[in-house]
């Protein structure tokens, strides 16, 4: 039911604090003596999230996915990890790919669900395939499903819906728990599956000691997440509207990110042109001076995803670069609340801020924002948010 929300994408956006917090319930735990459990709710390990921020630094916490113990072993000992799926699944898989490979320190690859059939892609027995899906039951990637079991790899499905198709075929796997989302566009299964595949790379690397450091930071981040998001919503709704209302008429619209947010920049265009029919692009940042910048101009609308990371200074050429070709004016730039480098900006741009958290998480953050400006863009234009042209919520025949 849609309860006091006017279409299920909105309620479905509104609901990620929830969402979250129902992916990650009983998947956080605290190490105690006795024997591990595999639910994380035995006498090894105590259930430790929902925590508050506080009670976090005294927590030495770790990651329990009850439906990987039993071959976590077997993962830990392949020779590469290749994700498949389709659409936002398969833009989750990229947003946490740095991720799975800085900590699980084995070479990971991603690919389209099609793309891998249609080009027959080599699979070997000492590969985990990792099938990644809101319902399950998507025709190409249950058709790669079917293809790696025949090739006799280890498979792995991170799923919404149990009982569907690619949960029970699956080797393993790890329910997101999101709860059902009706709207066609994928809102917030696209936040439980990036933390779904961080978690998994969290728990690939926590026999590494000299990792600790990291995962305890991508761990506090993991359990701020619903509030930071609660937080984002409640910061940028408004502004998404007042926003989407100067952009209704556009025929185009790029998006510019790179690092952790390429995958944000893929995913915002591919939700605005679902629901809006406006034309987007998500482009690499690092890409530009190799053609796209030939499309910039001082009307050309430009969403820039500015974040504080490793990739800092590259986004801030970027921008300087798009800047230069017709001032900042239609420019919106999304980046952290606080960060002086974006505040520069905040008299000559359109400035998005939302709460800063740990680096590979701010993917979370940043797309909140451009699902509203999506469903904003609809609104707009007067069309069927749940419901877009042409599309069905789950794709059964290629
Ligand atoms: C499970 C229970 C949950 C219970 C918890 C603690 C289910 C669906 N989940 O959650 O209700 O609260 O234990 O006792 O009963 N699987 C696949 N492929 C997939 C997804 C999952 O094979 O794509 C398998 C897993 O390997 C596992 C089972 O399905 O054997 C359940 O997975 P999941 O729900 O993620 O496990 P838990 O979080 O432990
Ligand atoms: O059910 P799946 O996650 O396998 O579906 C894959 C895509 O069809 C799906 O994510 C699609 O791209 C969404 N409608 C995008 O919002």
């Amino acid at each position: 039911m849609k309860g006091s929300y006017d279409t299920f994408m909105r309620k479905e956006i509104f609901e990620q604090p929830e969402s979250l917090t129902q992916t990650l319930r009983g998947r956080l735990v605290k190490k105690s003596t006795g024997p591990a459990t595999s639910d994380g709710t035995g006498s090894g390990f105590t259930s430790v999230f929902p925590l508050n921020d506080l009670d976090m630094d005294d927590v030495p916490f770790e990651v329990q996915l009850g439906g990987l113990n039993e071959r976590m072993s077997d993962i830990r000992r392949s020779n590469r990890v290749i994700f498949v799926a389709c659409g936002t699944s398969y833009n989750s898989c990229l947003a946490a790919r740095q991720t799975m490979e800085e900590l699980a320190e084995l070479p990971v690859s991603v690919e389209l669900a099609s793309d891998f059939l249609d080009r027959r892609c080599p699979i070997y027995r000492s590969d985990v395939c990792v099938f990644v899906s809101q319902s399950g039951e998507t025709a190409e990637t249950l058709d790669a499903l079917h293809y790696a079991r025949s090739h006799h790899a280890l498979t792995v499905g991170i799923v919404n819906c149990v009982g569907s198709s690619i949960s029970r075929l699956t080797d393993c796997g790890v329910h997101l728990n999101a709860g059902g989302e009706i709207g066609v566009a994928s809102t917030k299964v696209y936040t439980s599956q990036v933390v779904v595949i961080i978690m998994m790379a969290l728990l690939l690397s926590s026999d590494s000691r000299s990792k600790d450091a990291r995962r305890a930071e991508i761990l506090r981040g993991l359990a701020q997440l619903p509030s930071r998001v609660e937080a984002t919503l409640a910061a940028v709704d408004e502004m998404m509207k007042t926003t989407a209302h100067k952009l209704k008429d556009q025929q185009s619209i790029l998006l510019f990110g790179r690092g952790y947010q390429y995958a944000t920049c893929l995913e915002a265009a591919l939700k605005i042109k679902e629901v809006s029919y406006v034309h987007t692009e998500g482009i690499h940042a690092g890409e530009l001076k190799h053609g796209p910048l030939a499309l910039v101009d001082d009307k050309m609308p430009v969403v820039l995803f500015a974040s504080c990371d490793a990739t800092a200074t590259r986004v801030h050429n970027a921008l300087s670069q798009v800047a230069a070709r017709g001032g900042l004016g239609r420019m919106i730039i999304v980046g952290c609340d606080g960060d002086a480098e974006v505040m520069r900006y905040k008299d000559s741009a359109t400035l998005v801020l939302v709460p800063q958290v740990v680096d590979c998480l701010q993917c979370v953050l940043n797309i909140v924002p451009m699902q509203l400006l999506s469903y904003h863009l609809a609104v707009a234009r007067n069309l069927n948010v749940d419901q877009p042209r042409n599309l069905a919520k789950s794709v059964t025949v290629q």
